[in-house]
């Protein structure tokens, strides 16, 4: 499963990039808006740092000005993904800057439906949101399993599923048991992902019996 960091704040994705785990990059515009910058500088600066896909999100809501604004996003970097809401114009618009061989990230998806139309487009990614669904009640996970199951059925789809919208560890846990091919996880769930209090105290053990002993590794060869 490949683990994209969900987030525009330049510092995090640095620091979390140096833990070799990070295939990549999602940002919305709720993200950019919070990082305070320009879209094309913070984006820039983002695939400086990470050599997988970074999405970059269109914020049109009509075909032509779609493309204008993917096209002028996917030539900031060639690791850029444009990102496309799941709608008509959206569809359209993934349909079209694929075609030209840019990789686009088909987002705001709630459905199978969806994901499907987003797979015919051509999508390189969809992403479903399991936190929102899970915030009305609904099952955020069964959305997964029903799109990865259907995808499955047909080899041709090259549509990976990136689940979105991550709000814990468990959901992780869970996409993967799924086979959900890539997780975008809020910085604070990554950095929960290998917190665990067993790992601190049993190291705090093993090292504490190994201070008593006086050696060192190194000079025992
Ligand atoms: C990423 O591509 C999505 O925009 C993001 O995961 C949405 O997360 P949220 O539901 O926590 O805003």
């Amino acid at each position: 499963m490949k683990f994209f960091i969900d987030t525009a704040d330049l510092n995090e994705i640095r620091e979390l990039n140096q833990t070799r785990l990070v295939d990549g990059v999602t940002t919305n515009p709720s993200l950019i808006a919070q990082s305070g910058q320009k879209i094309a500088k913070v984006i820039e600066q983002i695939c400086a740092i990470v050599t997988g896909p970074v999405s970059a999100e269109v914020t049109a809501i009509d075909f032509e000005n779609m493309l204008k604004e993917g096209r002028y996003l996917a030539k900031i970097a060639s690791n850029v993904t444009v990102k496309v809401p799941l709608t008509v114009d959206g569809l359209k618009a993934c349909r079209t800057l694929s075609r030209e061989g840019t990789m686009v990230n088909v987002t705001l998806c709630f459905s199978a439906a969806q994901a499907l139309m987003a797979a015919k487009a051509g999508a390189t990614f969809i992403s479903p949101f399991v936190g929102r669904l899970d915030d009305l009640s609904q099952n955020g996970m069964e959305l997964i399993e029903d799109i990865c199951d259907i995808y499955a059925n047909y080899p041709r789809f090259e549509t990976e599923v990136l689940v979105a919208s991550i709000r814990h560890p468990l959901h992780v846990i869970q996409a993967a048991r799924i086979g959900a091919d890539v997780a975008t996880i809020p910085p604070k769930v990554l950095r929960q992902m290998y917190d665990h209090p067993l790992t601190k105290t049993g190291l705090e053990a093993f090292l504490a019996d190994w201070a008593k002993t006086g050696e060192t590794i190194l000079e025992s060869i």
